[in-house]
């Protein structure tokens, strides 16, 4: 029984550090990068990324687990039924994405950029304050990630709606929190949002779902911020709008390509602010207690907390 880091094109060697602090020690843990193990011995992978093909490799594979909340990379359309996919799941995480949407919302809603190019100039210039409760927040997607970040604009002032797959009901809610759910939910969220935040999981369901027409739904002079993956947002339908002035602006920080081509135009936007893919990191001991658990889980034939429904994509 052996642990397999498989982290490519991402550097593995914090989360094989991590993962030699905790393994039992007859668990051996391999590099994927330093090659010379016995793929029979693999019982868990830790991945970002599992192409087509990667799990004929492994024979006795039982659970693939991602660094990350998105298993979107990993769930290959060849993966044995019997392999448990697990995500990450990191409170800390969430609470760190929350910390980046929020203060991109109050860059935008208190307008630091035009402060800063004031500042620039030595002007001293007020202009009106746009009131809390004038700023409708709408979150998409209601997860560990989605409800943090909607449980942070509560205490704010502003207004929350949050929309997921299935209806949120008592404890599954956020408190204070409008929820949407659905097709129709999602019409009727955009038209009451000057403020959306994408936390959603990446699945053929909602790739490309942030498109001309549905961003078009949104009030005049919205914001729009993505923390969730770059390929559920059309980058051009995107730039036509801003340069339409129907949207005000927006927050990447991720992109249909990452990185995004030196040329690319979300660079230089005016209206963009582009990060690289920051928003939130997973310690790298949660998840290295979390890989040890799935797979001892997977020996005892235990239930897998953190499995996600391959048939859902998340
Ligand atoms: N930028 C970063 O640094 C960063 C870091 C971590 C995560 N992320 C992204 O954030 C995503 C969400 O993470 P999470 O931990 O919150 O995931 P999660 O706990 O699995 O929650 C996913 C949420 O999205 C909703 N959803 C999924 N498909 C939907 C659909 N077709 N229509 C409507 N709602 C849908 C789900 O609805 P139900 O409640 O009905 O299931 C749920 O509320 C990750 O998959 C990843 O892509 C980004």
């Amino acid at each position: 029984m052996a642990i397999l880091v498989y982290t490519h094109p991402l550097p593995e060697d914090s989360y094989l550090a991590a993962l030699r602090a905790v393994a039992p020690a007859d668990v051996p843990v391999f590099s994927h990068a330093a090659g010379g193990y016995d793929p029979a011995q693999v019982q868990a992978i830790l991945a970002w990324r599992f192409k087509a093909g990667a799990a004929a490799q492994f024979p006795h594979l039982r659970v693939l687990c991602s660094i990350g909340a998105g298993v979107d990379k990993l769930l290959a359309p060849d993966l044995p039924p019997q392999v448990t996919v697990t995500r990450a799941s990191d409170p800390g995480q969430a609470q760190q994405i929350a910390q980046y949407v929020v203060a991109c919302a109050l860059r935008f809603t208190r307008e630091l950029p035009l402060y800063a190019q004031q500042q620039a100039q030595a002007r001293w210039q007020r202009h009106p304050v746009r009131p809390a409760e004038q700023c409708r927040v709408g979150v998409l997607g209601q997860g560990q990630v989605g409800q943090a970040i909607a449980r942070a604009f509560v205490p704010l002032g502003y207004p929350v709606a949050g929309w997921s797959r299935r209806p949120r009901l008592g404890d599954q809610a956020v408190p204070g929190v409008q929820g949407f759910h659905g097709e129709d939910g999602l019409a009727a969220l955009l038209a009451r949002t000057d403020l959306l935040v994408c936390a959603l999981p990446l699945t053929p369901a909602t790739q490309g779902m942030l498109n001309r027409a549905t961003l078009s739904l949104l009030p005049r002079g919205a914001f729009v911020i993505n923390v969730g993956r770059g390929e559920q947002l059309v980058e051009a339908d995107l730039r036509a709008l801003l340069d339409e002035q129907q949207l005000a602006g927006a927050a990447l920080d991720v992109f249909e390509r990452e990185p995004p081509a030196p040329d690319n135009w979300v660079w230089q936007h005016p209206k963009v602010l582009a990060t690289p893919h920051i928003a939130g990191e997973v310690s790298r001991m949660v998840v290295a207690r979390q890989t040890v658990d799935a797979l001892l889980r997977a020996r005892a034939g235990q239930p897998q907390p953190l499995a996600v429904d391959r048939a859902a994509g998340y």
